[in-house]
């Protein structure tokens, strides 16, 4: 079954594809011709990730799927959420965002925090969402060259190595993406 993800995230591309059975064809968005950035103008992570996955359908006409993800902080109320790839301001360093996270979180005690992500399965015949979530601790220092955004600072609850410090295979084990995405295979394979 052709499949298209509607991220021009390579990073995760990569990781899905290490997911899919081999039954799935990954279509990227330049596989479908599709060079433009996808809207997120919604207030919140399912919003966002049926807004990409509706915009791909619709003006493409191939099943798609898009995915939403952020970081929530138990003690800042769940921000950055939403925000997680602005949070410091438009040029979306990576580096920007942890310095923010860090100096925010100074004052608390509690770190802890969840990945969560939402992914909108959109076909002809129907609309789904599938959430996974991934819960740890914000660490006081970055540690790790792995992964991207967060990964340096998250620490998943019973592990002892950042998300950072894991290989990919690794990540891919535990991750809120992949939980969301065990969910979304599960799915398609029983509708056959
Ligand atoms: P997106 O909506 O999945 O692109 O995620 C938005 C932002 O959340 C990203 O730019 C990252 O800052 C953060 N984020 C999402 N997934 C991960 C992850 O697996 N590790 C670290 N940061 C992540």
């Amino acid at each position: 079954m052709q499949l298209c993800f509607a991220t021009n995230n390579q990073h995760k591309i990569k990781e899905v594809r290490a997911l899919l059975p081999a039954t799935f064809t990954l279509l990227s968005l330049q596989d479908i011709g599709c060079a433009e950035e996808l809207a997120e103008e919604q207030n919140t992570i399912p919003g966002n990730s049926f807004q990409k996955a509706d915009y791909v359908f619709r003006n493409y006409g191939v099943a798609c799927f898009a995915d939403d993800s952020g970081l929530e902080v138990d003690s800042l109320n769940g921000a950055p959420g939403v925000d997680s790839a602005y949070y410091a301001g438009p040029q979306r360093s990576f580096d920007d965002n942890m310095n923010l996270l860090l100096k925010n979180l100074q004052e608390h005690t509690n770190r802890m925090a969840q990945f969560r992500t939402v992914i909108t399965l959109i076909t002809p015949d129907l609309t789904q969402q599938f959430e996974g979530i991934l819960r740890g601790q914000i660490l006081h220092e970055k540690r790790g060259t792995e992964g991207f955004g967060y990964d340096p600072l998250f620490l998943p609850d019973g592990f002892t190595h950042t998300l950072a410090e894991m290989a990919l295979e690794d990540k891919n084990k535990i991750s809120h993406r992949s939980k969301a995405m065990a969910k979304l295979i599960q799915y398609l394979t029983n509708l056959g």
